[in-house]
């Protein structure tokens, strides 16, 4: 890796400090504060993005309220878009503009990046869409990766109108499967939208599964929506001979249910900014400022999204002008 002059590496600023969302105790969604600090030194190998867009994850909401242990200060944000602004890295040089995903701090002005863990964004995708799709996206990549079922088999999903689920059921009936997916009813349109079959959980829902699959056994239970209902409909379907997991770690306790966990690769990000610049992944985003941070929090416990929530820092002094 060669380094250039500095004035090369470096992009001309007039801030010294820069913002970034911070929770200093665990609890509800006002802990958390924008704070400015000073710009730190570069990390060693790292490369520095001044973020435009992150998206907003429901493990945010649980590092703010303590679900992991730990103590505080927490920072938030595991997935961005933005445009470099130091690096000594010539694969990303000033000025280029990257998606990504980190261990959080992407909340933030500026972030320190690994590389190896971002992609060049496709000209013409809109910054939110890029801030928000890495987490959920290679989470949906991986639960179907996973699974790995054949064209024509038919899956519930719990939780088809959120970030995961958006994706997910897409990316299902890309691959030819069969979609069930199950939304309150203000979610039903945007379900059936995806090209699945909406079916509503507040209803019956047992014999809502039962016509829609006509006759078909349901390949695999997939839930993302943590509820009562999904785990004892995943009991059933894996007694039935059908494959179950979670993405929920509550369902895997109260239930048994196979618990998977994202597993991030360059090739599954590369999939997902391939499909959403050619229009055939869709993510419908709602920007949200700083200032609007808790209250989006607030949404996020809430645990009724369509679609996602992305960070929108069209206001950070770090960015170059063509990306604000
Ligand atoms: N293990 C991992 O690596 C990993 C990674 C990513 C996400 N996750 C977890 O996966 C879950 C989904 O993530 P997400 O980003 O998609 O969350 P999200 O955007 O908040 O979406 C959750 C969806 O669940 C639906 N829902 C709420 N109550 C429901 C119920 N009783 N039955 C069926 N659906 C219901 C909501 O839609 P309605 O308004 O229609 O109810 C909402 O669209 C979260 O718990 C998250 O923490 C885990």
């Amino acid at each position: 890796m060669s380094a250039g002059p500095a004035e090369e590496r470096k992009a001309p600023t007039m801030a010294t400090t820069s913002r970034i969302a911070v929770a200093r105790s665990f609890g509800s969604p006002d802990v958390i504060s924008i704070e400015n600090h000073e710009v730190p030194a570069l990390a060693p190998g790292a490369v520095r993005v001044a973020v435009r867009a992150a998206g907003l994850n429901p493990v945010d909401a649980r590092r703010r309220s303590g679900g992991f242990g730990g103590r505080p200060p927490r920072t938030f944000g595991s997935e961005f878009a933005g445009v470099v602004v130091e690096s000594a890295d010539p694969g990303a040089p000033v000025g280029a503009e990257l998606v990504g995903w980190a261990a959080g701090g992407a909340n933030a002005d500026l972030l320190d990046v690994d590389p190896r863990a971002t992609q060049p964004k496709p000209e013409g995708l809109d910054w939110l869409t890029a801030g928000g799709l890495s987490g959920a996206g290679q989470t949906a990549l991986t639960v179907l990766d996973t699974l790995g079922l054949q064209p024509g088999a038919v899956v519930l999903v719990h939780g088809a109108a959120g970030g995961v689920g958006t994706l997910l059921t897409q990316l299902a009936v890309a691959r030819g499967l069969v979609v069930l997916g199950t939304a309150s009813p203000k979610n039903l349109d945007f379900v059936r939208s995806l090209s699945a079959t909406a079916l509503d959980y507040t209803g019956d829902l047992p014999a809502q599964i039962t016509a829609a699959s006509a006759g078909r056994p349901i390949t695999a239970s997939i839930d993302l929506a943590g509820s009562r209902q999904a785990g004892d409909l995943a009991v059933a379907i894996r007694q039935a001979g059908g494959a179950a997991v979670t993405l929920v770690p509550e369902t895997m306790q109260s239930h048994g249910i196979q618990i998977l966990s994202s597993q991030k690769t360059p090739a599954r990000l590369r999939e997902l900014l391939a499909r959403a610049a050619d229009g055939s992944l869709k993510l419908p985003v709602e920007g949200v400022s700083f200032a609007e941070l808790s209250a989006a929090h607030a949404r996020m416990d809430a645990k009724h999204a369509t679609g996602k929530l992305v960070l929108d820092l069209a206001d950070n002094p770090f960015l170059p002008a063509s990306a604000r």
